[in-house]
């Protein structure tokens, strides 16, 4: 079967909830994906923040194997295994955080969150249920994740959504401070906002939600699904910013692609919920633990993040060059580590496909800005070589 009858197959058997890109991937070398047809692309998407070791790495696979080999693929949580004592300490550690729920996704680690803060809200009496979320910011999908999602598109045709939640403008704090009351418990921000733009939280913002959860007994929660892990050049988020949350939700690269979320509970958060209270049955499973572990050594160890703050400012300075070169096209560059965004004054779907039809893959962000969230393992080189795709891609619409 070639290329096209297999998209052809895809078509008619997959659902139709995405608009896919037509190519089939069947394998991958660092930051290499090939196709069915043998074409390779330089991926510049790493599987949307996932793949942060790359394809094919060498310590993800033995970690893997090692689960695979033992025969004990997946355990319930009704009794403990190797794998998810290990990953809990390590991942407790890397973030400086008390304790962990494992699920996985963003949106159930999202909604793990979300019924914390709900339960905390009921120890007042009256019970207080409200969350404060911020507009343009990405949670999921499931009910709860969506609700807290500030985006109108999202919420389109699904009502009713669950109540309970208001939406602040992302660093405004008086607008969030307007939005407090004493039906508020808790306030769920992402210290960079990943779908609705690549838009940096200020620090000043961090801070100010910082003091008014202290102030007003809420829980602070960051959502930290797509700048966690090594991404934004420090472990989490929040060791850029020195602003700590109650709560840190993740997934995305947390396993290193293998599905798995996680929800950080800081010692103020780690007694609201009781045996019962909450679960998955896949939480915790070995394979995904093994992948943690991986992902928590290689983050801990072995200078990655450093390479992650380098390595991304030399990219955020090449497309700065860019935006110099091309100012019509190209608006500004912004992000931490290797999570960027470039602001166009085009829709970015145009130069999304221009890019991909030349071997390389980067996605869209928000209406109007060209994201870039390669594996960390990204060389400078592979940097150079994206940056060129891009210069000509840019060059072809001036
Ligand atoms: C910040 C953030 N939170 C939550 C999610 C949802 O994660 P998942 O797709 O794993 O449910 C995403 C996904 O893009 C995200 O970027």
């Amino acid at each position: 079967m070639n290329m096209k009858q297999k998209i052809e197959q895809g078509r008619e058997y997959l659902l139709g909830t995405y608009s896919q890109v037509p190519v089939v991937f069947s394998s991958g070398e660092g930051c290499t994906l090939t196709d069915t047809e043998g074409k390779e692309y330089l991926d510049f998407v790493g599987g949307i923040a996932v793949n942060a070791l790359g394809y094919g790495d060498k310590g993800l696979t033995k970690a893997l194997n090692g689960v695979l080999d033992s025969g004990l693929l997946h355990c319930s949580n009704l009794y403990y295994n190797n794998q998810a004592i290990e990953a809990a300490k390590a991942i407790c550690t890397l973030a400086g955080m008390d304790k962990v729920f494992f699920c996985n996704s963003g949106a159930e680690a999202n909604e793990a969150a979300l019924k914390l803060s709900r339960k905390f809200g009921h120890r007042s009496s009256p019970a207080r249920t409200r969350v404060i979320t911020m507009v343009d910011s990405f949670h999921g999908r499931t009910y709860g994740s969506v609700a807290a999602t500030g985006q109108a598109k999202y919420h389109q045709n699904f009502d009713p959504l669950p109540q309970g939640f208001q939406y602040a403008l992302f660093n405004d704090l008086g607008s969030v401070e307007a939005l407090i009351s004493e039906h508020t418990c808790a306030i769920l921000v992402e210290p960079i906002q990943g779908e609705g733009g690549v838009v940096p939280a200020t620090k000043a913002f961090l801070q100010g939600l910082r003091e008014l959860c202290d102030k007003h007994d809420l829980l602070l929660i960051y959502d930290e699904v797509q700048c966690g892990m090594g991404r934004s050049g420090k472990p989490f988020a929040w060791q850029l910013y020195e602003v700590k949350p109650d709560v840190i939700t993740l997934a995305k690269a947390l396993a290193g692609g293998v599905p798995c979320g996680a929800m950080l509970t800081s010692e103020r958060a780690s007694d609201i919920f009781s045996p019962g209270d909450h679960a998955s049955t896949f939480g915790g499973n070995a394979l995904a633990m093994a992948g943690v572990c991986e992902m928590t050594h290689r983050l801990s160890e072995t200078g990655l993040c450093n390479e992650v703050s380098e390595k991304g400012a030399y990219l955020r300075s090449k497309l700065g060059q860019l935006v110099t070169k091309y100012p019509d096209t190209c608006k500004a560059v912004r992000g931490f580590g290797l999570m960027n965004g470039m602001v166009l004054s085009t829709p970015p779907r145009e130069v999304v496909e221009a890019c991909f039809a030349k071997g390389l893959l980067v996605l869209s962000a928000g209406s109007d800005v060209l994201r870039f969230v390669p594996p960390l393992v990204i060389s400078k080189d592979e940097i150079d070589v994206a940056v060129t795709i891009v210069d000509e891609v840019l060059a072809t619409l001036n």
